[in-house]
């Protein structure tokens, strides 16, 4: 048995294949040791059916648990087994119509990729050579390859191997004729040590664009707060480029809620919207003085807008469900349009949590499209977007 089985920590919703109860998490587990040195024993490759998510350090339980309820809603079998603060899950099934399940469906993956196999005892000098066997049975040709760790402590010190690697994977893929642009497939070889890896694929239509699935954004030195870099991923990861250009759109109105300093305000107003930005806290001087800002100091829980707005976005401190409440309120009465609201989740039952919250909002308004991610900044919390049907 491998180290990700030896220590499979925790499977939502499936039965264990040993038949014991499912165990929640250990709230601190050690860092996973990091092998760098070339190991004793032959290189190992393991075929394996399943999927491979990429998540935040921490939230391994509810992407365990999430992926386990879509494979149930999908009729597929399987379990699934991570190490807490190891950043992925691997969701091992053999059933086709597991790859049917979208990353856009899910909203602690980071990345969700098809798992192919799992390679230890990868010796230093020559770590690719034994995935040959696998790939050239697979028989795909790739439009690409990436080498990633996760977003873990080990994994981060893993950064420069993954950067070597893949210039290497490269060049190798080419020589042997498997690199073909014109192929949806990408191969990902996922370090979880420097001689072990998960080897999967990803359909480039129905995965995240980015490496490990974090869109590296800079923040800009004129925002008010770091914060506005998570309207800018929400705007970027929930809405396609054509879905932006139709939905936000100069002289729009939005209304903010909770929204000093004012990144998200911020981010609005470099669109040329025009924000109502509710808080009893002050907001940036600079950001008041673009003319664009009406700053009122009033509870975002009573806060009722005048006529209806395009836009009401909210980054409130609360209880995840009484902001979903309140967001229902405000999409019910058709007070706005389009709404991004993040639910901040620091209670145990998570998962349970935001299922809770989405129920809320669709149970009020029937036909509303929700979609909802853990985005990169994003901590302990979810971001959710959420339009009103036609
Ligand atoms: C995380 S901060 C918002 C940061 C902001 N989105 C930004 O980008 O700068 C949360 C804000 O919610 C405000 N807040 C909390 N409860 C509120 C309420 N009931 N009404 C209005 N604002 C509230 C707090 O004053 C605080 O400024």
């Amino acid at each position: 048995m491998d180290r990700h089985a030896a220590k499979a920590a925790w499977q939502g919703g499936h039965p264990r294949p040993d038949g014991k109860a499912a165990k929640p998490p250990a709230a601190k587990a050690p860092a996973p040791k990091i092998v760098l040195a070339s190991p004793a024993g032959p290189p190992v490759v393991e075929r394996v059916r399943g999927l491979l998510a990429w998540c935040r350090p921490g939230f391994e339980g509810e992407c365990a648990q999430e992926l386990s309820t879509l494979a149930a809603r999908s009729g597929s079998g399987g379990f699934a087994r991570t190490e807490r603060g190891s950043g992925l899950v691997e969701f091992v099934g053999e059933d086709p119509a597991l790859a049917g399940i979208r990353w856009r469906e899910t909203i602690f993956a980071r990345q969700l990729l098809v798992l192919l196999g799992r390679a230890r005892n990868l010796p230093t000098g020559d770590r690719l050579g034994a995935l040959w066997p696998l790939l050239e049975q697979d028989g795909r040709r790739w439009c690409e390859a990436w080498v990633e760790a996760p977003d873990s402590d080990a994994g981060r010190e893993l950064a420069t191997l993954c950067r070597g690697l893949n210039a290497a994977l490269i060049a190798s893929l080419k020589a042997r004729g498997l690199l073909d642009r014109a192929s949806p497939w990408r191969l990902h070889l996922g370090l979880t040590a420097g001689d072990a890896a998960f080897i999967a694929a990803a359909d480039v239509r129905n995965a995240a664009p980015w490496p490990g699935g974090i869109p590296r954004l800079r923040f800009p030195r004129e925002a008010p707060s770091r914060s506005t870099l998570k309207l800018e991923e929400a705007l970027l990861v929930l809405l396609s480029e054509g879905e932006r250009e139709r939905w936000l759109v100069p002289g729009m109105r939005a209304v903010d809620l909770g929204a000093a300093p004012g990144g998200w305000t911020w981010q609005l107003v470099q669109r040329s919207i025009h924000v109502v930005a509710v808080d009893n806290g002050p907001m940036d001087a600079a950001l008041l003085r673009s003319g664009l800002v009406e700053h009122r100091r009033e509870d975002g829980f009573r806060h009722r807008p005048p006529k209806a707005v395009d836009w009401l976005v909210c980054d409130m401190v609360e209880q995840p469900v009484r902001v979903a409440a309140r967001m229902a309120e405000w999409l019910a009465n058709g007070w706005c349009r389009h709404a991004i609201f993040n639910l901040k989740l620091p209670m145990k039952k998570r998962y349970e949590e935001v299922e809770r919250c989405l129920a809320l909002v669709r149970g009020q308004i029937p036909g509303i499209e929700l979609r909802a991610r853990q985005l990169y900044h994003d901590r302990e919390e979810i971001t959710v977007f959420a339009r009103r049907p036609d």
